[in-house]
């Protein structure tokens, strides 16, 4: 699939629809859009996808956010962008690439892992502290949050 990656100024209700599928956390999302760096997926003029870059360190980069338009899902798209960051990372110099899922988000765990990212750390209770709204996902009751890292 050809597509394009640039980065996103100014935000539409259409990113909006993206960044809130990854994290129903609003308020979240608010405070790390306005310290990171957007970038979404673009073929032709249609949007697909959404990330969300933001250094938490001087050697850390996250991925704060990263969604794909369910239309354009399992076609690549996030392995691309998750490439993307990579890249972006060692440019800038950061050591590390972190990224944090649900424990219960099976699919997103293989895909982070496939780009070898590491279990790093376990945030107990993360999306019962700071998430209004229980979230069930595969039939499960989301709890905690799995941080994965990757030395670049
Ligand atoms: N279990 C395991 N693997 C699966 C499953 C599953 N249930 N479903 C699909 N897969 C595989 C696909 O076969 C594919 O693998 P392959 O490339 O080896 O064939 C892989 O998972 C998906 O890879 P991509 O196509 O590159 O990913 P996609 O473009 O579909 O985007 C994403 C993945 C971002 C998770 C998308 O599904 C999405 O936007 N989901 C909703 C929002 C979300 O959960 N975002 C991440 C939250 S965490 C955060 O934002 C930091
Ligand atoms: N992703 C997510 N869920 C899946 C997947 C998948 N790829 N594949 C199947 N499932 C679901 C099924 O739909 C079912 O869910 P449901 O009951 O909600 O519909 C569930 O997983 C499987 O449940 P059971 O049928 O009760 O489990 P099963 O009798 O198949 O046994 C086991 C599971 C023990 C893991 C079996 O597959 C097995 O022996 N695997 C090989 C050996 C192994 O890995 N053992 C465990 C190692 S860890 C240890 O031993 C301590």
């Amino acid at each position: 699939m050809n597509f394009t990656i640039t980065q996103v100024n100014k935000l539409t209700d259409k990113h909006w629809d993206l960044l809130l599928l990854a994290d129903p956390n609003k308020d979240l999302v608010q405070k790390y859009l306005q310290a990171g760096i957007t970038f979404e997926v673009r073929k032709k003029e249609k949007l697909l996808a959404i990330m969300v870059l933001q250094a938490i360190s001087q050697s850390k980069l996250e991925i704060k956010n990263i969604a794909v338009d369910p239309k354009f899902e399992n076609q690549g798209v996030a392995t691309k962008l998750l490439t993307y960051a990579f890249q972006f990372a060692r440019q800038r110099n950061y050591q590390q690439l972190q990224i944090g899922t649900g424990s219960t988000s099976f699919k997103q765990l293989y895909l982070y892992q496939k780009v070898r990212f590491r279990i790093t750390e376990i945030k107990k209770d993360f999306f019962i502290k700071n998430y209004q709204q229980h979230i069930y996902e595969n039939g499960l009751l989301l709890r905690d949050m799995l941080v994965l890292t990757a030395n670049l």
